[in-house]
């Protein structure tokens, strides 16, 4: 008797790696990357970021907004209100965590974050941000403040809408974009053929090793 097809998750599947230099390796990464920005589909649109708290660790998604592989930084955009935020300002260094079961690749960034609100830079990110995302930010209660029954996160008159450009701007002074600038990369291929894991350090200064998985 045949066995049942395996799933497209499953490490059998998985395909080999597809690279054989490290620098082959750490380019690929980077472009995942770059592709969780530009493809809806892609598993690295998002990501996990696990911060440093006065009690211990806390850890959520975010959608990865921005990619500079020449430089090493990355972006992505939350409520200047939010929890996350007081634990990046407090510890600035975190983890961001990617996770591809197709290709059974996970990634690890060690990031320093700093924090964008009443900048340039926060101005130009939500100068292109659609109307769409601006909704996020349009909530008057703080994000993770208790509420008497289930509230969207925008105000009730955008139930079934989008706000008007104009409106959205109401959502500017609570949008934050966090920069990451990545001091350290390491991927990790589950293959039954074999795993390969590598790191990329950045600083204190440039490096690149095989490690054992
Ligand atoms: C798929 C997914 C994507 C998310 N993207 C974001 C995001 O880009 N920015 C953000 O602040 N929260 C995002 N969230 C919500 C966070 O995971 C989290 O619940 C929220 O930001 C509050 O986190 P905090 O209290 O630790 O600040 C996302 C959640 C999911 C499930």
């Amino acid at each position: 008797m045949s066995e049942s097809p395996k799933p497209a998750s499953h490490p059998e599947n998985a395909t080999t790696l597809p690279v054989s230099t490290l620098s082959d390796l750490e380019r690929s990464n980077w472009d995942q990357l770059l592709a969780g920005t530009e493809q809806p589909d892609s598993p690295f649109k998002t990501m996990t970021i696990a911060t440093c708290t006065q009690r211990g660790a806390d850890a959520r998604m975010v959608v990865l907004r921005g990619v500079d592989e020449a430089r090493k930084y990355v972006w992505f955009y939350t409520d200047s209100r939010a929890e996350k935020v007081l634990q990046l300002e407090a510890f600035p260094m975190a983890t961001l965590l990617f996770w591809d079961s197709g290709q059974q690749l996970q990634l690890r960034l060690s990031i320093e974050t700093r924090l964008h609100t009443d900048d340039y830079i926060a101005d130009e990110h939500w100068k292109k941000l659609a109307v769409s995302g601006r909704k996020a930010y349009l909530s008057e209660p703080v994000p993770g403040s208790e509420q008497p029954q289930p509230y969207p996160g925008f105000p009730e008159q955008l139930a079934d809408k989008l706000p008007s450009a104009e409106e959205s701007e109401a959502g500017r002074k609570n949008f934050a974009v966090i920069e990451c600038r990545v001091l350290a990369m390491e991927s990790l291929h589950l293959s039954r053929s074999g795993h390969t894991r590598a790191c990329f350090q950045y600083e204190p200064e440039s490096r690149m090793m095989w490690l054992a998985p």
